[in-house]
């Protein structure tokens, strides 16, 4: 009866003690900072109450760019170190913490996760970071079998804010549980995987740790070390392992602790690289066809690879243009509408090569094959500079992106001044020294430029918009250079708000009031929508001239995020592109991305890169590229400078891939190409490698090529093994 009556005020007040665990989810709380709130002997009788679980937003507090105090009262029972494996230190796990907390236990700092506005690096978030802090048994402070005040102070940022999603919890942890083990795997020169093993707990970590590297193919083990260790807390050990880079491994590690024999394993697949490396002779990687409206600057650079220096020639250049012998750059203008056909040779010390190419020149000849580029966006979003531009455009000629098409170079977001100008033109921020010399400095190479505003009053990042000086900014664009318009809804919203109507035509104004502007320019302005996909805009893109549409919302670097957006969303827009007007399901999320300054390596294991590149490549999507390209790895120029996989994307039939068959997890998209044969790309989608056999979806009477590896396959090759998230690339001939 009376272990009943505890049980029922326990729950009452919030409070769940088990065997190991004491876990409490209301606390009193007060809005405010005051340091002296973290003492136990402060009276908080007055304060209100809040669940720890829930941000304070749902519970009647907008507390934003401020603080907030928790206190919690609570009995520690000492039964809870019974039976305990160690008996050193128990774990305080907090609620998350939208963004940062100082966490004190009877006045005493006991943990704190980001950085509150007053600290020496700054404010800094860490809404969605767990927090568990180690706390001492003797030395911690914790009074046993008595009151314990802890004081959570909280300072958020922008809404929602405070504690969210777990109770404040108090566990005896098994020693292993603070073990972190963290890879990194670097695919470039000498590949390797760097492994660090870290402690957090106040206890020195005794084990073993065995690695290997083992063939995801034939199941042989490559390589293979053990090593004891001694990690004493947050001094971390760190191992290098080397692998071939372009062996299809998983590198597989177990931690064995020496006391108790517990382990902890991971397996990690490493990085590889199909593609095979270019020739040193030169070779042609272009689609044979482009377009330009007439009388527009041609700006074009033939993507030859192979050893340089290399000389571009061409004996029937039509009159008009100009090619650089040096880089194989080309320039001039056509006045006259009509096909000009001519053939340009490159020649290096090792040979030569020659393809012929069709110029079509008319009055909706841009962007004949998808955009081929950068966007700032994904890697630097709003702390983009022309520095970064400028180094991303360098690294895209120096690391030879360039020889396979890539050319343009968009700022996204960022790049505008606060107020415009007194004539009403656009100003730029002080990131951006010079516009118009960074435009000519990415022409002069061949290169293009490209740029982001919105229709609406303000962009999605808070910069100025264009609404009501539409024509100054094209005219501002033209007088720049620029190649591109990433046009952004956003700010939009809120005078579509006003809108009595807001059927289609609701939506299309915006972006056809803009259209004319940029048409009246005297230069070929890619004109890309980004809306996310409202009122259907892959059924009229096309009809306001769009080149491109967005068909989503924004992508991110996680399974999910791809999945979604490039195979359930697009399933079904095929009919809607054709060459000049695309679909956009979104920039690539291949090498370091991170939407800010800091920059981390695509969360995509591997597979799920070669997949997504497959998917776009099928999609005849626009292929920018999202990450910093000064710090590509060999990996992810593999992956986005494999010519025949780009021959897909750039394929001048432009009939963009659809889902021709959907088989338990398996996926099979497949497109048309102009020379009559088909690329398919056979995906598996669920959470198991799985055997496949080809034959099942296409005819076996074909000639099968694998566009990653470059080779043939013969017929035993048309079964194998799809691993989880992963796909077959092929170009299937009669
Ligand atoms: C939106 C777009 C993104 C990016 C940002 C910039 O979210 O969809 O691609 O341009 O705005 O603020």
């Amino acid at each position: 009866m009376k272990r009943h009556f505890l049980l029922v005020l326990l729950t009452f007040v919030g409070i769940c003690v088990e065997a190991q665990n004491v876990s409490v989810s209301k606390a009193r709380f007060q809005k405010g900072d005051d340091l002296s709130w973290a003492k136990p002997e402060t009276n908080d009788a007055a304060w209100g109450e809040i669940d720890m679980t829930k941000n304070w937003d749902d519970q009647g507090y907008a507390i934003n760019n401020a603080y907030g105090w928790y206190r919690v009262h609570l009995n520690i029972p000492s039964s809870l170190l019974k039976g305990a494996k160690q008996e050193k230190f128990v774990i305080f796990d907090l609620p998350k913490a939208d963004d940062t907390d100082e966490c004190y236990l009877n006045g005493k700092l006991i943990g704190k996760t980001g950085g509150m506005p007053g600290d020496a690096g700054g404010y800094k978030s860490a809404w969605s970071v767990p927090r568990s802090y180690p706390v001492d048994i003797k030395t911690g402070g914790i009074r046993w079998d008595q009151d314990n005040v802890i004081a959570i102070r909280v300072y958020n940022a922008g809404e929602p804010g405070g504690l969210f999603e777990r109770p404040l919890s108090i566990r005896v942890p098994s020693a292993l549980d603070g073990l972190k083990m963290n890879f990194t795997d670097v695919n470039d020169g000498n590949a390797h995987c760097n492994i660090e093993l870290n402690n957090v707990y106040p206890v020195v970590q005794n084990g073993k740790l065995d690695v290997s590297i083992i063939d995801r193919e034939s199941g042989a083990v490559l390589s293979k070390l053990s090593k004891k260790m001694s990690i004493k807390q947050n001094k971390p050990v760190r191992l290098t392992v080397p692998y071939d880079k372009k062996k299809v491994c998983v590198l597989t590690t177990q931690y064995t602790d020496s006391k108790t024999g517990k382990t902890i394993t991971k397996r990690l697949p490493l990085k590889y690289i199909l593609t095979p490396a270019a020739p040193a002779t030169p070779r042609f990687n272009a689609a044979p066809l482009f377009g330009v409206r007439p009388g527009s600057p041609v700006i074009y650079r033939f993507p030859v690879s192979g050893e340089r220096p290399m000389k571009f020639t061409c004996a029937d250049l039509p009159a008009g243009l100009n090619l650089k012998e040096a880089d194989g750059v080309l320039s001039g203008k056509i006045d006259r509408p009509g096909d000009y056909t001519f053939t340009v040779v490159a020649e290096n010390a090792k040979g030569k090569a020659s393809q012929k190419f069709t110029l079509k020149v008319g009055d909706r000849m841009i962007a004949l094959t998808p955009p081929m580029g950068w966007n700032s966006w994904n890697c630097w979003a709003l702390s983009v500079s022309q520095e970064k531009v400028m180094s991303s455009a360098q690294a895209l000629l120096d690391k030879g992106l360039a020889d396979y098409g890539y050319c343009y170079m968009n700022i996204d977001d960022g790049w505008e001044a606060e107020k415009r100008n007194p004539d009403g033109t656009i100003a730029v921020n002080n990131k951006f020294p010079s516009m118009k010399a960074l435009g000519d400095w990415l022409h002069e190479r061949g290169l293009k430029f490209g740029i982001y505003s919105s229709p609406g009053d303000y962009t999605c990042g808070g910069y100025l918009g264009s609404i009501d000086h539409e024509l100054q900014d094209a005219e501002s664009y033209n007088s720049w250079g620029i190649d591109y318009l990433k046009y952004d809804w956003c700010g939009y919203g809120r005078e579509h708000a006003k809108e009595k109507d807001k059927g289609v035509a609701s939506y299309v104004r915006p972006y056809l009031l803009m259209q004319k502007f940029l048409r009246e320019q005297p230069r070929d302005i890619f004109y890309s929508l980004c809306q996310y996909g409202m009122a259907n805009v892959w059924e009229w893109g096309r009809f306001v001239d769009a080149n491109s549409w967005r068909t989503t919302g924004d992508i991110t670097d996680t399974w999910r995020s791809m999945y979604d957006i490039g195979f359930r969303r697009q399933a079904g827009l095929a009919e809607y592109a054709a060459p000049g007007h695309w679909n956009d399901p979104d920039m690539l999320i291949v090498g370091k991305v991170g939407w800010s300054s800091n920059l981390r390596d695509s969360r995509l294991t591997p597979d799920e890169q070669y997949t997504h590149i497959t998917l776009w490549t099928l999609l005849a999507s626009n292929m920018l590229i999202g990450c910093d390209i000064a710090q590509m790895d060999d990996f992810t120029i593999g992956l986005l400078c494999n010519h025949e996989v780009n021959l897909i994307n750039q394929d001048i039939l432009g009939k963009q891939a659809d889902r021709v068959a959907k088989d338990g997890d398996i996926e099979v998209w497949a497109r048309p190409l102009a020379d009559g044969s088909q690329a398919f790309g056979i995906f598996n989608v669920g959470e198991e490698d799985k055997q496949v056999d080809i034959k099942k979806y296409i005819s076996p009477n074909f000639k099968f090529r694998d566009l990653w590896r470059q080779k043939d396959l013969s017929a035993d090759e048309l079964i194998c093994t799809i691993p989880t998230h992963g796909c077959k690339y092929l170009k299937v001939t009669k």
